[in-house]
């Protein structure tokens, strides 16, 4: 699955953005929520994506980067997310956030930035629908991806195996057709891309060759 990352938008003309993403070949649309204190920047939030969902035909996969992401699950519900994504180093009682965004009716997913090891999912990954990789720093589009991070695919590949997990991989930043497709041989499901894609003259066709990876 190939999920486009809004971030790098032309955000003064989404109904362009949005008349070839809706035809596109792309599974999902990634939101990314900064709040400039958990990550150095700031990007959108919840009364500019109420208008933002409204022209996605796309599933809405949630990424927030932001303090206490449990205080936002009715927020990202009523947008209509498929995915809300919190990050593992922003949630004090990870259990508790994950069963909140289940009970709510979307699917939990839970981030690990570069630096936090697949190692510490052990305990929840039973849990969890969903593992979002950082491939680089979270904070900014079009940074370059770093490499270790296929080494983590391939440990959370093992992990989800051996605890019978159902939970899909999915790896944002830094995603392009060569990095792309070394994270597919390495064993993730979904590919975020924002710069790779949004940044293409062709966009469809960008995102027709991140498909067929
Ligand atoms: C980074 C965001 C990403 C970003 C990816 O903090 O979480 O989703 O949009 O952008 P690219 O694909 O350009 O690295
Ligand atoms: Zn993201």
């Amino acid at each position: 699955m190939i999920a486009p990352s809004l971030l790098s938008a032309d955000f003064s003309d989404l109904r362009r953005e949005f008349s070839w993403l809706n035809q596109s070949s792309a599974d999902w649309l990634h939101l990314d929520v900064m709040d400039g204190v958990f990550v150095p920047n700031i990007s959108f939030g919840f009364p500019v994506l109420k208008h933002v969902a409204r022209l996605s035909d796309k599933p809405l996969d949630v990424h927030l980067m932001i303090v206490q992401p449990e205080k936002f699950v009715r927020e990202v519900k009523d947008l209509g997310a498929h995915v809300m994504n919190v990050h593992f180093e922003a949630c004090t009682h990870l259990h508790r956030v994950v069963y909140m965004i289940r009970e709510a009716g979307m699917l939990a997913g839970v981030t690990l930035n570069p630096a936090t090891p697949v190692s510490v999912l052990r305990d929840i990954i039973c849990d969890v629908d969903l593992v979002l990789l950082m491939s680089v720093n979270p904070g900014f589009g079009g940074q370059k991806f770093i490499p270790h991070t296929l080494t983590k695919v391939a440990e959370l590949r093992d992990l989800i195996n051996q605890s019978g997990s159902k939970a899909l991989i999915e790896v944002d930043g830094g995603v392009n057709l060569e990095t792309g497709a070394q994270l597919r041989k390495a064993g993730a499901d979904v590919l975020v891309a924002g710069n790779y894609i949004f940044g293409a003259s062709d966009p469809l066709e960008a995102c027709r060759l991140l498909s067929a990876l």
